[in-house]
């Protein structure tokens, strides 16, 4: 049901413009590097629609905290880290693939187990969303933001690289290869 997402995404952008268009990124490069990994046609759309509505959990946010503008308190943190189960819980009536759920829940576990909200490591972290965190981390470091310029891909696949230990070691290695062939 491919109306459900754009619909969600419309929601999104009437809220708050700048995660809608960080969905919409993410999901051009979920279908560019689903084409890179031959990643089959119901886990490519999977992980289109789960990167496309990945951060619906921040609706559940405070605007005051979404854009404050200095820095955030610990609690702060960590009440930003709840739009991962939030979202969760804010999809659950649609009854999404479960995969699509577990994206939108999963996106921010680290590989080695410091990531959030359930600590998971390695191939515990379902694939999908251990794809969508490398492309989330991508994004993040090279799009402008008020109080920063993005980096340039090189630069991003090298700061990526020095924090490895977030990532699934072959999907970054994958994802290097996808960056490198895309942005020549
Ligand atoms: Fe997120």
């Amino acid at each position: 049901m491919p109306h459900i997402f754009a619909f969600i995404q419309r929601v999104v952008d009437a809220r708050d413009p700048d995660i809608a268009s960080h969905q919409s990124r993410l999901r051009s490069y979920a279908e560019g590097f689903a084409k890179h990994l031959s990643l089959n046609r119901d886990d490519s759309n999977t992980l289109a629609y789960g990167a496309e509505i990945h951060d619906i959990g921040k609706l559940s946010i405070s605007e005051s905290i979404l854009h404050k503008p200095s820095r955030l308190t610990h609690a702060e943190y960590l009440l930003i880290q709840q739009h991962t189960q939030l979202g969760a819980e804010l999809i659950q009536p649609l009854s999404l693939d479960d995969l699509v759920v577990a994206i939108v829940l999963y996106h921010h576990e680290n590989f080695d187990g410091s990531g959030y909200p359930a600590r998971l490591s390695g191939e515990k972290i379902p694939l999908l969303a251990r794809i969508v965190r490398i492309i989330d981390s991508y994004d993040a470091i090279t799009e402008d933001r008020p109080y920063h310029k993005g980096a340039q891909p090189a630069d991003a696949i090298a700061m990526m690289h020095s924090d490895a230990h977030w990532y699934d070691p072959d999907l970054l290695k994958e994802f290097t290869a996808f960056i490198s062939t895309s942005v020549t």
